[in-house]
């Protein structure tokens, strides 16, 4: 059995043995809930393969866990922030209780993953908790950027590329260099495997931009145009200003002013002025930029050449992704 299909099995056991105090309900119900519904595991999955690149793995086990908990945290409150109403095939937590539960939840939630990143062993706890206060900070300042910029069509793309590395592309770069700590691993080899995550990370969210437009919600797990109805200043609608003119470039920006409207004839309007502006394969191309350096950086790093290989099937697999 492929090393990452073992970790994958390690989590799973490991979050559905989480402790979890059952009262009160309206706290913790959603927690289960959210943490039961699946998810690729895609941070924990690296965070244990990059810490196996060295070794021992079993140090990495709980705060690969931490790292599960803080995304699914996120989600939450990125739900609502969002207004989004499916996620993983499921009614998001605001949607199926409401959005204080959603708060509440998420913080105890984040609480949860302190504690589980503090099972580091103490050697090496004050370096995990320094990289993973930097990127939790950094996620929030990427979460306010994301929704700054809905409100403007003042963004460049440089702005566009650096919030989502500061939303999503940090954790997946911390989740390899706690890895990489915890499993022993040189400055060296932590520094490079953050790079290497933090470029997946990139390539990842612009994969992610562009299912929201152009996957199959079934696969996706979410409700494909949700980025449209919220005037998301995505990599495609950056590109669609830019290369749209006149009429078709007048259009788009009368959909990112309008109040009133179906949500099918936003997103259908937008979704061929996108087509038109043949944004579809230039997202692609961004996204096999970042995946390429992301390459470049794994070739670089030392460890066990196996699990590299696995972590480059991984990143592979990643970029071709539906869901
Ligand atoms: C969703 O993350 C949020 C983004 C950064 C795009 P994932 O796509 O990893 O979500 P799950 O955990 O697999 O559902
Ligand atoms: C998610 O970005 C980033 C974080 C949750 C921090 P998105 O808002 O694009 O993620 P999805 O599409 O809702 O999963
Ligand atoms: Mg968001
Ligand atoms: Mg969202
Ligand atoms: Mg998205």
């Amino acid at each position: 059995m492929a090393k990452i299909e073992e970790f994958r099995q390690i989590i799973e056991d490991q979050i559905r043995m989480l402790d979890r105090p059952v009262r009160p309900e309206g706290l913790y119900d959603p927690v289960k809930y959210v943490l039961s519904l699946g998810g690729k595991r895609l941070r924990p999955a690296l965070c244990l393969t990059s810490a196996a690149l060295f070794g021992d793995y079993s140090a990495a086990v709980l705060p690969a866990i931490g790292l599960e908990v803080f995304h699914n945290f996120t989600l939450l409150h990125d739900d609502i922030m969002d207004q989004s109403s499916v996620r993983r095939n499921q009614p998001t937590v605001h949607e199926k209780w409401d959005n204080n539960t959603a708060i509440l939840s998420g913080d105890v939630m984040l609480i949860k993953a302190y504690e589980l990143m503090a099972k580091s062993p103490v050697g090496v706890l004050p370096q995990v908790l320094e990289v993973f206060n930097k990127t939790a900070t950094e996620v929030c300042e990427g979460q306010q950027f994301d929704m700054d910029f809905e409100k403007t069509t003042d963004v460049t793309e440089e702005g566009y590329l650096d919030m989502i590395r500061l939303k999503t592309a940090v954790l997946i770069g911390a989740s390899l260099k706690i890895g990489g700590i915890l499993g022993g691993g040189s400055l060296r080899d932590s520094s490079l495997l953050y790079k290497f995550g933090q470029d997946i990370g990139m390539a990842f969210q612009l994969q992610d931009d562009w299912l929201d437009v152009y996957g199959s919600q079934e696969a996706f797990g979410k409700r494909i145009g949700n980025d449209i109805l919220t005037n998301k200043k995505t990599f495609l609608l950056i590109t669609a200003l830019n290369r749209l003119e006149n009429d078709s470039k007048k259009e788009l920006l009368s959909w990112l002013e309008r109040k009133e409207y179906l949500a099918e004839d936003k997103i259908a309007a937008v979704t061929h002025l996108f087509d038109e502006a043949e944004v579809s394969d230039l997202t692609r191309k961004k996204r096999d930029e970042f995946f390429f350096r992301a390459l470049e950086n794994l070739e670089k790093l030392g460890g066990n050449k196996d699990i590299k290989n696995e972590l480059q099937t991984f990143a592979h697999d990643l970029m071709a992704r539906a869901r």
